[in-house]
């Protein structure tokens, strides 16, 4: 057995301190801004059980199995992987889950931030009263107009892209764990206040409908990936970022305890959000698949109306950036983390470098909110050297960068990456590392993990993989001959 490893980064100041920073990570604009337009997307109440479902048998197993390789390792995701690999005498192409991690954390980085940037705009707009007694096609047009403008895009892309910089290069606990301590629980208390305001409106019941009657009729193979990955995205698992986290925390913190607190939190949080936007969305005729800007079409209606609209307006845009923000950081702390162990590099220098490649990836993201898909794109390349007869409608030419990105890393790499981990905490190390490591006081809490983390976790997700690729209908069709 090894002896305790301690981290060249420090440690969280209490137990406390974890739960935050983690819940910071987990609570984001996934919360907000994605999982309430995915659910319009993918027809409601079927969606979000599958999401739930996922949630408990995929998310929070995975969860304390990521945290306690962290912990085991108390390094960066990639160094954490190589020390683990010569703990257990694993095979070494394991070392690619870190190198993943780190790859899916610079992809989600570069389009968060421009839709974070978003968001700060918002706390602009909203208190400068631009919403006041807005009707649904104004605040529609407002946004569109916004999102055609690449140049004020890139504006608070950059902002953002500094903000989380500056955390990061001070250290994760400098700051962050007070951020957190008043945010989080400001941002629930509005979300309340929001649903508060959403009761009133009538259409509350149709929204509760939406939201919570599951028609299976309306959700496709596609559907469950996407509700499947959002699992994933929303708790931050499967790149390393939870893993980060958990390389700072102390050894008498409980993994799974602390898991399940995190996962109960974020979940509510969505559940909120879905239950303040759908009333507004239903009562003013908006269509619930709008897409990705249906928050910034929903909510600065909902403030232009109500009384004090353009305060709690105000404060509601603030404090989605700060939840982002949180997040954020979690995003590029592997690749901090690994520069600085790895290459000697100082904080500030590492963050500055990790900081400038997303930012610039971002602008691949900028130039899609103008409607540029990755079909157009690739034309241009080829008619550039000649190939201009080439047909590029697949698929994923039809989406623009930032839908192409979003789909690789939410619904492909994270669930891989996660797969991978429960793959390697159930069947790599040795069970005496992994008892050792989680220190489950309740015996049978913990065989209750270890069977769902070796067999019901894996087989989950590759059925759902398997079923998105459309080898689950053959089979089915292949039996039912
Ligand atoms: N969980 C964050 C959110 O819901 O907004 C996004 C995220 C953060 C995903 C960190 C992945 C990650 F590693």
């Amino acid at each position: 057995m090894p002896v305790r490893r301690t981290s060249m980064h420090g440690q969280w100041s209490s137990r406390m301190a974890f739960v935050l920073a983690a819940t910071g990570s987990a609570v984001g604009l996934g919360n907000i801004w994605k999982f309430p337009y995915i659910t319009g997307e993918n027809g409601g109440g079927a969606f979000v059980l599958v999401y739930l479902i996922c949630i408990a048998v995929i998310g929070i197993p995975i969860m304390m199995a990521e945290v306690m390789l962290g912990r085991r390792g108390r390094q960066s995701p990639i160094n954490t992987m190589r020390a683990l690999i010569a703990d257990e005498r694993a095979h070494g192409a394991w070392r690619l889950l870190g190198w993943a991690g780190v790859a899916a954390g610079f992809l989600i980085m570069s389009y968060y931030s421009v839709i974070a940037g978003e968001a700060l705009a918002y706390v602009f707009r909203t208190a400068g009263g631009m919403f006041d007694g807005a009707t649904a096609d104004g605040v529609r047009s407002i946004f569109a107009a916004f999102t055609s403008d690449a140049e004020a895009l890139l504006a608070w892309h950059t902002i953002f892209t500094a903000l989380t910089m500056v955390v990061v290069a001070r250290g994760v606990r400098g700051g962050l764990e007070m951020a957190t301590k008043i945010m989080m629980p400001a941002l629930f208390v509005i979300l309340l206040l929001l649903v508060g305001y959403a009761l009133d409106l009538g259409k509350f019941d149709q929204a509760v409908t939406f939201l919570f009657w599951p028609d299976f009729s309306k959700i496709s193979a596609n559907g469950i990936l996407i509700a499947m990955g959002h699992a994933f995205f929303t708790l931050s698992l499967g790149m390393g970022a939870i893993m980060v986290y958990g390389s700072y925390m102390r050894q008498d913190t409980s993994i799974a305890k602390t898991s399940i607190l995190i996962s109960l939190a974020d979940t509510t949080v969505a559940l909120l959000a879905g239950l303040a936007i759908f009333p507004i969305v239903f009562t003013n005729g908006l269509e619930p698949a709008a897409g990705p800007g249906l928050i910034f079409q929903t909510l600065p209606l909902a403030f232009g109306h109500m009384p004090g609209g353009s305060f709690f307006g105000t404060l509601f845009f603030i404090l989605l950036v700060f939840a982002a923000w949180s997040s954020a950081i979690s995003l590029i702390e592997p690749a901090v983390a690994w520069l600085v162990e790895n290459r000697g590099l100082s904080r500030v220098d590492a963050t500055v470098r990790v900081g400038s490649l997303t930012w610039l990836l971002g602008l691949a993201t900028v130039f899609s909110a103008t409607g540029v898909t990755v079909g157009d794109i690739a034309h241009k390349i080829a008619g550039s050297v000649g190939l201009s007869t080439f047909a590029f409608n697949g698929r994923f030419f039809q989406m623009t960068a930032f839908g192409l990105i979003d789909y690789l890393t939410a619904n492909i790499m994270l669930p891989l990456g996660g797969l991978f981990i429960a793959i390697f905490a159930g069947w790599v190390m040795a069970k005496r590392s992994v008892q050792d490591e989680m220190d489950v006081g309740n015996r049978f809490a913990f065989g209750l993990w270890y069977i769902v983390i070796r067999f019901v976790t894996p087989f989950a997700v590759i059925v759902v993989f398997l079923d998105a690729i459309g080898v689950v209908p053959w089979l089915r069709a292949l039996i039912q001959r």
